[in-house]
């Protein structure tokens, strides 16, 4: 019998015998449902979850959340594109591994030449793979992941209470932020390959329609929002807009939750600031990993430096008219403030945002 949705597809996926049937039955699955363009450079696929660009990364998550094995040691960096994955990558990876790789050691550090995606990989997109099954059980403690799965679609393992007990840190950003550094990263995918760049009124109308990876955004944010306020002790959520205005209490909050204190010798030392100053946009954008290196994501290769653009609070107001603001500001109005009252906080953030850039 043809499978006709996604928990259908779990039961299907589960009776799969080899990596290649497990990869090949989810495949065949996901080719059969609905499809349509969106603020994507591929195909987007509908999920009852949301929306996932091309049938790869849709099959990843499928095959991730059939096989990845969580520890409790592990922590999932989680992010709707362009909502700091990167940069937050960088913190934690820094954070975590500067015994080894002390963040002023300048030459030394491996960002010379890894970009922050080879550091903390993507289960759905670097990881679960088509051509191999990846070996997880080798990596030492503590494995760093990352994910743009709705939270509703993170592997089992990784929601498995509280047994797993492993842990999520989750990034939002400001729609208006998002949505306009999507545009930029689709069109210049689109530039690359002498495609028809997507104008900024059909982008606006793909966000707010949901139809953006992993869209819609709202659901996104509100699936790891309310995560977060379950259990805060295993899913972080911090906002771009305050990581740039405190950077040094975000790497502190960072190293507390992952279990990586910082002691006071390196307090005094300056350690959080080496921190800080090494992932900053300003360094990160002149490292040669950066300017010359480039990320393998499913099918498509992307130079390391499409993931650096301005790294601004409110450059949406460069691109976007105050009337689509307008429209996308409503919809946060609509979906945050009546159903989720402890998300106020969230969009009274986005509102000062707002403000700010106007004035
Ligand atoms: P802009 O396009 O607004 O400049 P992601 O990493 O999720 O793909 O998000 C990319 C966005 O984060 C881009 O935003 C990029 O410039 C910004 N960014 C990348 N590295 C950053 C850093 N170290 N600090 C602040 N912003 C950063």
């Amino acid at each position: 019998m043809k499978p006709s949705s996604p928990s259908q597809a779990n039961q299907d996926a589960d009776d799969a015998k080899t990596y290649e049937e497990l990869y090949q039955r989810c495949t065949d699955l996901v080719s059969s449902w609905p499809s349509r363009p969106g603020l994507s450079y591929l195909q987007l696929f509908r999920h009852e979850k949301g929306w996932y660009n091309g049938v790869t990364l849709l099959v990843g998550t499928m095959v991730a959340d059939e096989l990845f094995a969580a520890r409790p040691s592990d922590i999932v960096v989680a992010t709707q594109p362009k909502s700091g994955t990167t940069w937050i990558k960088a913190l934690l990876y820094a954070t975590v591994h500067r015994r080894e790789h002390p963040a002023d050691a300048a030459g030394d550090h491996p960002f010379n030449s890894l970009g922050p995606h080879e550091c903390i990989k993507f289960l759905e997109y670097q990881l679960y793979r088509a051509d191999e099954a990846p070996d997880l059980d080798a990596l030492p403690d503590p494995r760093l992941f990352a994910t743009h799965a709705p939270f509703d679609l993170l592997p089992r393992a990784v929601v498995a209470a509280p047994s797993s007990g492993c842990r999520v840190v989750y990034v939002c950003r400001d729609p208006k932020d998002t949505l306009v550094s999507l545009l930029h990263f689709v069109n210049k995918y689109n530039a690359r390959n002498g495609r028809e760049l997507v104008a900024v009124d059909a982008a606006v109308g793909f966000f707010c329609d949901g139809v953006s990876p992993f869209g819609p955004y709202w659901e996104h944010v509100l699936g790891y929002w309310r995560a977060h306020r379950q259990r805060p002790e295993r899913v972080l959520f911090f906002r771009y807009e305050e990581m740039k205005r405190d950077p040094a209490g975000h790497v502190r909050r960072l190293a507390e939750f992952a279990g990586f204190l910082f002691t006071s010798p390196e307090e005094d030392g300056g350690a959080v600031d080496a921190t800080v100053r090494l992932c900053s946009f300003d360094n990160m954008v002149g490292l040669e990993a950066t300017k010359g290196g480039s990320t393998q994501l499913t099918t498509t290769t992307v130079p390391n430096s499409a993931f650096f653009r301005r790294g601004e609070v409110g450059d949406w107001a460069n691109h976007v008219s105050p009337e689509m603001a307008q429209r996308i500001d409503a919809i946060t109005e609509a979906k945050f403030w009546p159903s989720a009252p402890s998300l106020i906080e969230f969009y009274e953030q986005v509102m000062v945002v707002k403000e700010r850039s106007n004035g």
